[in-house]
């Protein structure tokens, strides 16, 4: 568990959450505050410290985050809400990432190229099924190796996910065309391997001219390589070469306007985008999943199909599954599911009391509309790839 230390400036010390990092000593060596104390508890036991460390001079104290939830425990967790939260199943993604990394390797090889593309679409054809065995999208994918080569890959799995589950809303009668939603979601940008050194971070916003000339053309590099391939689902081809046209016919590569772009590509459209708003990949700074949802929902009509837009929202909620989420009565808790019918109101597994202490065993609650507790704001990510902890102190 990786434990975060920073300075607080005095005047803020009993405004955050965690407990103090380094002993703080006078300058004749007088013990001020003693490493491991609660700042709550100084809160409500010591409200003059402050002005105390203020008289010897001391500016700032150093501050660590309260105990938190790691990964695993976070798993134990999940496994213990009634009814039972699934879990996207993290061995198929692992190895998904495994092919999807020999592809990127491989992409000089041709033979070898097209025979990793095949394994890859016979493990993709697992994916839609992992869809239908959860009906709603749950706090999903392993952790990985902090490398971008590899979040490059997350990032295609997790569009693939998100189309899938965005197709099976809108059209739960057409299996086959799901499962070609969610190859196309995975494939979308795998004309990306033909420049396996240009950095795509940043991609779709600020590039060089001559960036945004391989920048425009990977969907058609793309599309040939899956016909090279075999592949003649026109599902499948439309998601990867049209995946960044504009519903205003603004995009690329062929300025396609409206109901002219493949339904495909529209729904990877809004998954593609979503997804590289949450990303650290591409975003130095990423959105929340809410914040992603407002910006996704401000280019409906400019960029995307309204329509695939509420699928989204229906899909995952306002308050998305692993928001980290500030009730109304101060508890915090990471949101599980979201019901279509009642997007304000998640099943969300309480963490932390209303003084930031950690509740064990965790418990769930289920917001109600009639109910007096609500979610007031979402707080940080609790981030669907990495399982990174989730801190409530660094939260607040
Ligand atoms: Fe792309």
């Amino acid at each position: 568990m990786k434990q975060k230390v920073w300075k607080v400036a005095l005047g803020e010390l009993l405004d955050v959450e965690g407990v103090v990092a380094e002993e703080v000593m006078s300058k004749d060596e007088v013990m001020l505050l003693p490493a491991g104390v609660s700042l709550s508890a100084l809160r409500e036991t010591q409200p003059d410290v402050v002005s105390l460390l203020l008289k010897h001079g001391v500016t700032h104290v150093k501050v660590k985050n309260v105990p938190a939830i790691t990964a695993g425990e976070f798993r134990t967790a999940l496994g213990s809400v009634t009814p039972a939260v699934t879990e996207l199943n993290p061995l198929l993604t692992k190895i998904a990432i495994h092919q999807f990394g020999a592809i990127y390797e491989n992409i000089e090889d041709r033979s070898l190229r097209e025979r990793g593309i095949r394994t890859m679409l016979t493990i993709a054809a697992r994916l839609p099924g992992e869809i239908r065995r959860t009906p709603q999208i749950t706090l999903s994918l392993v952790g990985v190796e902090d490398r971008d080569r590899e979040r490059s890959h997350i990032h295609s799995i997790n569009v693939a996910l998100l189309t899938g589950y965005i197709a099976q809303r809108l059209f739960p009668v057409l299996p086959a065309f799901v499962e070609a939603c969610v190859l196309g979601g995975l494939f979308h940008d795998i004309g990306k391997a033909f420049f396996p050194h240009f950095s795509w971070r940043g991609a779709g916003g600020g590039l060089l001219p001559g960036d945004a000339k391989i920048f425009n053309c990977h969907p058609l590099l793309g599309e040939s390589l899956m016909k090279d391939v075999g592949v003649r689902d026109v599902h499948v081809l439309g998601a990867v070469r049209s995946h960044h046209e504009k519903w205003e016919g603004a995009g690329v590569p062929d300025r396609l306007r409206e109901e002219d772009i493949p339904m495909a590509a529209r729904i990877v459209a809004v998954a593609n985008r979503f997804e590289n708003l949450t990303s650290s990949l591409l975003e130095e700074d990423p959105h929340r999943s809410d914040q992603a949802i407002s910006t996704v929902i401000g280019l409906t009509s400019s960029d995307f199909d309204s329509r695939i837009v509420r699928g989204l929202l229906a899909s995952i909620g306002l308050y998305p599954p692993g928001t980290v989420a500030l009730l109304s009565d101060q508890r915090v808790g990471i949101v599980l599911e979201t019901k279509e019918r009642d997007l304000l109101c998640p099943r969300v597994l309480i963490c932390a009391d209303a003084r930031g202490r950690r509740v064990s065993p965790f418990e769930t609650l289920k917001i109600r509309k009639e109910g007096n507790v609500y979610i007031k704001e979402a707080l940080d990510d609790f981030s669907r790839r990495r399982l990174e902890p989730y801190v409530p102190a660094a939260a607040g």
